[in-house]
């Protein structure tokens, strides 16, 4: 179902959401799709228009938490000339790739977007790279890249053998490097600009907790946290534009989480790190925009990987239950969304935090 609900210009229009939805909302079929198409609230020409765009939010949300088996909500603002740049965004929406996002809100700008346009291999002779990829949700992200068309840098650090497996079974190559290395950054950029001649995709994901109440942390803990999860990636990312190794038109894909978002318990360090996460990608997103290079965050709930088996139990069971899919996510969920993100046809989206977290109950 898509309402489009942009022209609602007074809180009285807004029974026109009513009327649409209500007769046919309970006949959503299993993993229904529910899309809102609203304005820009900040772009309003008076508080009537802001006070009706604002309030498709608490509807969106609120109908995302009723549906059941698998059916999401999502409200998609359109800001002055985001029409046409909304395809990508709407295709991933009303796709089963979005199946553990619900109660998003996400706003197009007007961009200049790319003359041919593959659906199939949006990601056709790009260059991506990965941090993190030799396992969990940097693997799965490797993988929906090279899926999707693009020459895959998978990025670890030297241990083991599995970022090797990763990379020969997608058809990319392996780059061993600590990205909190002092000559981290700079051996990357070389190895782009070297063997690739540049990167368009830069997929933030290598990321660690040290959970312990703040009380009883040590100073490593906070340390390695901070710098692995948030230090590395701004110096990475500052590398790679100022030498223009990240080429124009490229992308800029961060891990956040629910975390950076809502807080927890035992984990003041990540968190810190995670929302530091989305204040960096809001800043680079609009230092960026010249260029142009997109910047966004994926902030995910609880998604089923090594990091979270490692959680008490009864604290992985409450967390897989509170959301509305009452599960946990795959790392291919949080892999569908960094590929949209990441395709040339998403010029649009930029500055913006997707979750992906099932719409987790805390933190909105
Ligand atoms: N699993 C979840 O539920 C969840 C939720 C929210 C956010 N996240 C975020 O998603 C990202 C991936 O999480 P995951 O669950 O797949 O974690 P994971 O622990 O399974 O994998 C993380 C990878 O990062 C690599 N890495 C760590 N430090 C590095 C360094 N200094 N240099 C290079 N590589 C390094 C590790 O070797 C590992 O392969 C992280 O940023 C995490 O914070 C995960």
């Amino acid at each position: 179902m898509i309402f489009d609900a942009s022209g609602i210009t007074d809180a009285a229009q807004l029974r026109s959401l009513y009327d649409f939805i209500h007769p046919v909302i309970r006949s959503l079929g299993p993993s229904g799709r529910l899309v809102v198409i609203g304005a820009d609230p900040d772009a309003a020409t008076g508080p009537g228009e802001a006070a009706a765009q604002q309030a498709l939010e608490g509807f969106v949300r609120s109908v995302g938490k009723e549906l059941k088996r698998g059916a999401t909500a999502q409200l998609l603002r359109l800001a002055a000339g985001g029409e046409d740049a909304a395809q990508s965004t709407l295709r991933f929406l009303l796709s089963a790739r979005s199946a553990y996002v619900s109660g998003q809100v996400i706003t197009i700008k007007g961009a200049a977007l790319p003359a041919a346009r593959d659906w199939e291999h949006p990601l056709h002779e790009q260059v991506a790279m990965v941090t993190g990829a030799a396992r969990g949700i940097g693997a799965a992200i490797a993988e929906v890249l090279a899926r999707d068309g693009a020459r895959v840098v998978c990025l670890d650090v030297p241990a083991g053998d599995a970022l090797a497996v990763v990379a020969n079974r997608i058809g990319g190559t392996a780059l061993q490097v600590d990205i909190t290395a002092d000559d981290g950054p700079q051996r990357i950029a070389e190895h782009l600009r070297s063997r690739h001649g540049g990167v368009d995709i830069v997929v933030h994901n290598a990321g660690v907790t040290r959970d312990r109440t703040l009380g009883r942390m040590n100073e490593t803990e906070w340390d390695t946290v901070l710098g692995i999860n948030l230090v590395a990636q701004q110096r990475i990312t500052d590398n790679l534009v100022e030498s223009a190794t990240l080429r124009a038109g490229g992308r800029i894909v961060a891990l956040s989480s629910m975390a950076g978002i809502a807080g927890g318990a035992g984990q003041a360090n990540y968190a810190t790190s995670k929302a530091g996460v989305i204040g960096l990608v809001r800043a680079q997103a609009v230092q960026f925009a010249d260029r142009p290079i997109t910047v966004n965050a994926v902030a995910p709930g609880f998604i089923e990987t090594e990091m979270t088996a490692a959680m008490p139990t009864l604290v992985r069971e409450a967390a897989r239950r509170m959301n509305s899919m009452s599960q946990g996510g795959l790392p291919v969920d949080v892999a569908e969304t960094v590929a949209w993100l990441a395709a040339p046809t998403s010029a649009g989206v930029t500055g913006q935090v997707v979750r992906v977290c099932g719409q987790h109950l805390v933190g909105a």
